[in-house]
């Protein structure tokens, strides 16, 4: 049935708007924001006065999600007017490719019904809206739903305008969404600001590029053993440096394993309980989880860095006005979900390898075929950019997980893109 499935969607001519380096962006409403461009700075130094030196991830949570100042909270952040450009964004053939991966491990054991798909950190809502449009070309929206599980007010909004005919913001308190609307598809849309929160249903996840802005602490082996990094105030206000904590802090005795040897290494608590708790739901109500990011298999050591306008920047410069990222430790990740037996574990292996098995290769000659000279061009960077070992195809990694009791399933129908 997969190859079926494969051959048609490969080869379908539905859709072949090959979007350009920078996709058409929707604008919408700034609200709460801080006029002041140092304002991040400010709120730092004054809290580092007061309290002393904080955690990397208490400096990553600040300046990537505060409310007024935060990275991702005011602006749009992606394509090439933006800081940085993910894959979704270059062009529909990832989102096409995870699509079908999707629809065939889902058609694998039954089509379960109802069943939701749970994009985490969905950006500007590109993977979900091709996700979307495969789903409603096979004919399997029917009893479907989209809960997206997002942080940012001005990036929901984008999500809504890209995916809706039209979604309010929902003000009841109690609520464990704040947002909903109806796909163009049709798909009942739901917004959550926690994954704990999303309904207990059979549910798809899918989290790209969502890890890697997830807060980390760092630490460093020094003569008494292992001390976490930490960012203090400079001399000069606003500005920041990195210091050695002088004891070890709750961090250290809490995530640092006797067996640790690096002398540098990350590690992020939110990851590993967004993972358990992807885990409980696939055991309890049954899905399925795909994990694509940059990142190692738990031999990462300093990766902490910040993009600015597509450029390397210093992660300590004018807080607020770069993106803040870490490569994923996919060795923690798949050890955190595979406790207590609840899910079995599939890669991770490289973007360039699940994309060639997922049939990347087939769908740009067919694409190719019905594009015209500008999009060919286009594609054809975006399918490089994707797929060569210098650029995505190699740091990038794919993660699935499948609920324990479909162990002799995918014994016997493998799953596809790890196999
Ligand atoms: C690097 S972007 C990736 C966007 C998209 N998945 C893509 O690949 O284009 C990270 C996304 O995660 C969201 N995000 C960051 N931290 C979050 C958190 N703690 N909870 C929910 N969403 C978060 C951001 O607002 C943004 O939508």
């Amino acid at each position: 049935m997969s190859i079926n499935l494969y051959s048609k969607m490969l080869q379908q001519r539905f859709y072949c708007r090959i979007k350009y380096f920078s996709r058409a962006y929707y604008t919408v409403k700034n609200h709460n924001i801080a006029k002041d461009e140092n304002f991040m700075a400010k709120q730092l130094y004054s809290r580092i006065k007061a309290t002393g030196p904080i955690t990397i991830a208490d400096y990553m949570k600040e300046i990537l999600t505060n409310p007024f100042g935060g990275f991702y909270m005011h602006k749009n952040v992606f394509g090439s007017s933006g800081d940085f450009i993910t894959s979704p964004e270059l062009c529909q053939m990832f989102g096409e490719m995870v699509a079908i991966w999707c629809l065939n491990e889902w058609s694998k054991i039954g089509s379960p019904k109802p069943f939701q798909i749970v994009e985490l950190g969905p950006g500007t809502g590109s993977l979900s809206q091709d996700i979307l449009r495969v789903f409603q070309q096979f004919k399997c929206l029917n009893s479907c739903s989209l809960s997206l599980v997002e942080v940012s007010p001005y990036l929901s909004n984008l999500q809504g305008q890209r995916l809706c005919l039209k979604s309010n913001n929902i003000t009841i308190p109690s609520s464990p969404f704040y947002k909903e609307g109806i796909a163009k598809e049709g798909v009942q849309v739901r917004w959550f600001k926690r994954i704990e929160d999303v309904p207990d249903v059979f549910s798809i996840f899918i989290a790209h590029e969502f890890f890697d802005a997830l807060p980390i602490h760092k630490f460093q082996k020094t003569e008494n053993g292992y001390r976490e990094v930490l960012v203090d105030n400079d001399e000069k206000e606003g500005h920041f440096r990195y210091v050695i904590s002088r004891n070890e802090t709750p961090a250290v005795k809490t995530y640092i394993k006797p067996s640790e040897c690096r002398d540098h290494l990350e590690i992020s608590p939110q990851s590993l309980l967004t993972v358990n708790t992807i885990s409980n739901k696939l055991e309890s109500f049954g899905g399925l989880a795909l994990v694509a990011d940059y990142g190692h298999g738990g031999e990462g050591t300093d990766t902490f860095r910040a993009f600015k306008k597509h450029k390397l920047h210093d992660p300590l410069i004018q807080p607020g006005s770069a993106d803040l990222t870490a490569d994923v430790d996919f060795g923690r990740l798949k050890e955190a979900a595979l406790e207590g037996d609840r899910v079995i574990a599939f890669g991770p292996v490289t973007q360039q390898d699940f994309l060639s098995k997922m049939g990347i290769h087939q769908r740009y000659k067919a694409l190719e075929k019905i594009a015209s000279g500008k999009q060919i061009e286009a594609l054809r960077m975006s399918f490089n950019m994707m797929m060569d070992e210098e650029q995505m195809g190699k740091r990038f990694k794919f993660l699935s997980l499948v609920p324990a009791v479909l162990e002799k399933i995918v014994e016997k129908y493998p799953v596809v893109g790890f196999s």
